[in-house]
């Protein structure tokens, strides 16, 4: 999927300036991204390979968790209670009522979420000097790219494809109006 506007240029120095909030921020990003995956299996079994895909998916969520947290550890960083995400409640708002509409938009909007951490994580990949640094957030934002494309997948499997594109058309434009509508934070979102 395309999204329909490219990150503020203010964001990627501001994020860098505030390094240590960003992972702290990032570390809630792939727990809420591993727990999600979960939900949806518990939600909808019933999606042809979906109950396979969002297990593994939890599992790699987890793992990109663990890597953040390590990351954390070496920097004298603590997790702390989530401070939420007024993002992601935004684009949850969005999600319709009626049973096929709520599925439909759960799985896209997931799908945006990874979109945009893809676009943000590569940011910060070609924006930090540490090479190590560098070669993790581009090894995540990889990751990031493939569940996008998962998502979308996944739609495609209980709705037919001009009803996926034609509503994730109407999501994208109103991500990036919720975007453009967000304070700047030093996090992923
Ligand atoms: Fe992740
Ligand atoms: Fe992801």
């Amino acid at each position: 999927m395309k999204l329909k506007s490219v990150t503020d240029a203010r964001w990627l120095p501001h994020a860098l300036a505030h390094f240590d909030e960003v992972l702290i921020d990032h570390a809630h990003c792939e727990k809420k991204a591993a727990a999600n995956a979960l939900s949806l299996l518990q939600a909808h079994p019933e999606v042809p390979g979906l109950p396979a895909q969002m297990a593994r998916l939890a599992r790699e969520e987890a793992s990109h968790l663990a890597k953040v947290l390590q990351l954390m550890e070496g920097r004298g960083l603590t997790l702390g209670r989530d401070g939420g995400d007024p993002y992601a409640k935004g684009l949850q708002q969005l999600v319709r009522h009626g049973a096929k509409e709520r599925r439909l938009d759960r799985l896209l909007i997931a799908g945006i979420i990874e979109a945009r951490s893809f676009e943000r994580l590569l940011l910060l990949a070609e924006g930090l000097d540490d090479p190590s640094l560098k070669r993790l957030y581009a090894e995540l934002a990889k990751s990031e790219y493939g569940h996008q494309k998962l998502f979308v997948q996944l739609a495609k499997a209980v709705e037919a494809e001009e009803v996926v594109e034609r509503r994730l058309d109407e999501l994208l434009a109103e991500e990036a109006k919720l975007v453009e509508r967000l304070p700047l934070r030093a996090a992923v979102h």
